[in-house]
């Protein structure tokens, strides 16, 4: 197993694919999202800490990050990044670590980033992702999979979405050349259905 990370801007669908990559693959999944939101909703420190950072859409400070990330890495098991690294820093703080193999990144214009994440919705309960417009669920607004609320995450407001852009612009886009002249990046257009999208990734890391 090798170690991937999944690079591209807010709401390019790296989760999706994630999830069934993990499925598909058995890949460790470590998604820093989904950990901070972890903490934010135990209300730990770290989750205290965070929470103001996420909500204005700003990137939660790298040495925070490393240290979440690093008890979370199993050298046995292939990983797959999502949403981490986020900045040349962290990167380099990463490869203090484990190595990485292959980065796929997930390319999606800006209007239709903003379309994705206003039309997404997630579990309140068990932070299962669907939406409105591609991934419907089927009893509106209830969890398929525990029948939970189905709930906008906070930090898809409008104004926060394009804050989010823009940081990904300012702090993570340089990660692409970052890992371009390391040889190891592979580009995938990701404005097909997800199952394109997700045939496009696995076809990169073979
Ligand atoms: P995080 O949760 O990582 O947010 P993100 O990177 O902005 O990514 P998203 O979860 O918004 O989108 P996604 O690309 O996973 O898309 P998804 O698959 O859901 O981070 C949140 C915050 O935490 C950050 O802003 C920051 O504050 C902090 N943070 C996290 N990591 C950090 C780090 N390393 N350093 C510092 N701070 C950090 O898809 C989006 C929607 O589109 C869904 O509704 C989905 O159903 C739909 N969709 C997916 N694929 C397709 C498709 N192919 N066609 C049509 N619709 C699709």
């Amino acid at each position: 197993m090798r170690n991937v990370v999944l690079l591209g801007p807010p709401g390019a669908g790296k989760g999706t694919v994630a999830s069934r990559l993990v499925q598909e693959l058995g890949f460790l999944h470590v998604s820093t999202g989904d950990m901070l939101r972890e903490e934010v909703a135990k209300g730990t420190p770290l989750g205290q800490l965070a929470q103001g950072y996420m909500t204005r859409g700003e990137l939660v400070p790298d040495e925070v990050i490393l240290t979440l990330v690093r008890q979370r890495v199993d050298a046995k098991k292939g990983v797959l990044f999502d949403g981490f690294p986020r900045t040349v820093a962290q990167a380099e703080g990463l490869e203090r670590f484990t190595t990485v193999d292959v980065v796929v990144l997930l390319e999606l214009e800006r209007d239709e980033v903003v379309r994705r994440l206003s039309s997404r919705r997630i579990c309140g309960a068990c932070g299962a992702v669907y939406n409105l417009v591609t991934h419907p669920p089927v009893e509106p607004g209830r969890c398929d999979r525990c029948g939970g609320a189905l709930i906008l995450r906070d930090d898809d407001r409008p104004e926060v979405v394009a804050r989010r852009f823009e940081v990904y612009m300012r702090d993570s886009a340089p990660l692409v050349a970052y890992y371009e002249g390391r040889g190891i990046l592979r580009r995938v257009r990701a404005e097909g259905p997800p199952a394109e999208v997700f045939r496009a990734v696995a076809e990169a890391l073979r």
